[in-house]
């Protein structure tokens, strides 16, 4: 088999065989298919599509590139869950632990942050001393006896998305159903967990701007979780302005607390309830969405949640005092409002560039080995729906250098959109598919 050929093949519109994408990912694993071979296969994917049997042997064969996650000694259901990335996405910091309050184990892999989207890994290094870098013992462990642990993604899952993904990143070639489908679904499924709940984002903010794509997204992500015999369910939500209010590192580890204290805002303290309500009923710790909306309410009021967390920092070295006096997170030094020049009703918050603002702050890494800040960032103080009169806070901005400020501001005066009618929001939740 030859590199060469498949590259024809796949530019001509031809479907690969299990076999020939098999062979690609192998060599490509151990560098025996050089980058800009497999460059101009992932532009020939891009441009011609995936099939399904194709895409299921793609994701077969990634999840199956490296090392396989054995979980069987966490005993009861272990479920993961994952999103497909957005602005202010905080919710594995609140969610995870009101899912293992209720009982359900929580063995989760996460990532860093890239570009205009934050990272659950960069948000939990908040607390002083946390780290996600444990070993697989370490995070067996930790499963068995808190019931929740969330670990970096280690060299070995999945080895041949690690170096895709890179290699995509730079070329243009990351929006494309089939190439996002399994570079997610691989490491799902070498993750280990036998239930999987996607958090698939549409909208302005997310990879996928398009509602009809992500629907198909989340379809195909679902089929091939349940091909590969792991209930998954995913659940389709808005990213067309930020989650909650707080984007940026410490802020949004803050609201995630105040949302586990019960003063959460109110679109993601409910996109917790829903992606809650399914990991639990997969969990088996709820029979329906009624019972388990009790339960993962009950956690909050009684404080079970919030002592959850503070356990879950403790156990991977964090300084879980943070989670009951926040004054101890990472602490900008400049802190400035950004006042509204026009009334009206806001209809529209580009999300992205609010992601960007965040990201030139210092929040959010340019290149894969920038530093990031975790103080600065935004809180929105209007989301779409609101009305502003001129002189009003639109947000509030954190910062430690004026340049980066400066920009940063100039920046969001354009991602905030004013009409005089009310506007309704377009909701939060757009289906469900299991
Ligand atoms: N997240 C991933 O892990 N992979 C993609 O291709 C896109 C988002």
């Amino acid at each position: 088999m030859r590199m060469y050929d498949l590259i024809m093949k796949k530019r001509g519109g031809e479907s690969l065989s299990k076999e020939e994408i098999e062979y690609m990912i192998t060599e490509y694993t151990a560098d025996r298919i050089p980058d800009y071979q497999m460059s101009a296969m992932m532009m020939a994917i891009y441009f011609q599509g995936m099939s399904a049997q194709e895409t299921s042997a793609l994701t077969m064969a990634m999840a199956h590139s490296g090392d396989m996650m054995d979980l069987s000694e966490i005993t009861g259901t272990k479920v993961d869950k994952h999103s497909t990335g957005g602005v202010g996405d905080k919710t594995s910091i609140a969610l995870t632990p009101m899912v293992a309050a209720c009982g359900v184990k929580i063995a989760k892999m996460s990532g860093r942050g890239l570009g205009h989207t934050g990272g659950t890994i960069d948000k939990l290094e908040s607390f002083a001393g946390f780290t996600t870098g444990i070993t697989a013992e370490h995070f067996v462990r930790q499963v068995n006896e808190i019931g929740v642990s969330i670990m970096g993604q280690t060299a070995d899952i999945a080895p041949a998305d690690k170096k895709l993904y890179a290699l995509r990143d730079v070329t243009a070639t990351v929006d494309n159903m089939s190439l996002i489908a399994s570079s997610i679904m691989s490491k799902k499924l070498a993750s280990g967990a036998d239930a999987i709940v996607l958090d698939v984002k549409t909208g302005s903010g997310a990879f996928m701007k398009d509602e009809k794509d992500s629907f198909a997204l989340a379809q195909e992500m679902v089929t091939l979780g349940n091909m590969a015999g792991r209930k998954t369910i995913a659940v389709v939500s808005d990213m067309d302005q930020p989650l909650g209010r707080a984007v940026g590192n410490a802020l949004e580890v803050e609201e995630a607390i105040a949302t586990l204290r019960g003063k959460g805002p109110e679109d993601f303290t409910e996109l917790c309830m829903t992606l809650g309500t399914y990991m639990l009923i997969a969990g088996g710790a709820a029979s329906d969405e009624q019972d388990a909306r009790k339960k993962l309410h009950s956690v909050i009021e009684d404080g079970s949640a919030l002592k959850k967390l503070a356990d879950f920092v403790q156990a991977q070295g964090g300084d879980a005092k943070a989670v009951y006096d926040t004054t101890l997170l990472p602490k900008a030094s400049v802190v400035e409002e950004i006042v509204s020049s026009k009334s009206g009703y806001v209809c529209r918050i580009d999300c992205e560039e609010i992601g960007i603002c965040s990201l030139i702050l210092g929040g959010g890494r340019e290149t894969k080995d920038s530093m990031i800040d975790l103080s600065v960032g935004l809180v929105l103080n209007k989301k779409v729906g609101d009305y502003v009169t001129a002189g009003q806070s639109l947000a509030t901005i954190y910062a430690n250098d004026r340049d980066k400020l400066a920009s940063a501001k100039e920046r969001f005066g354009a991602a905030y959109h004013f009409t005089d009618q009310p506007v309704q929001g377009s909701g939060l939740i757009k289906g469900i598919l299991s």
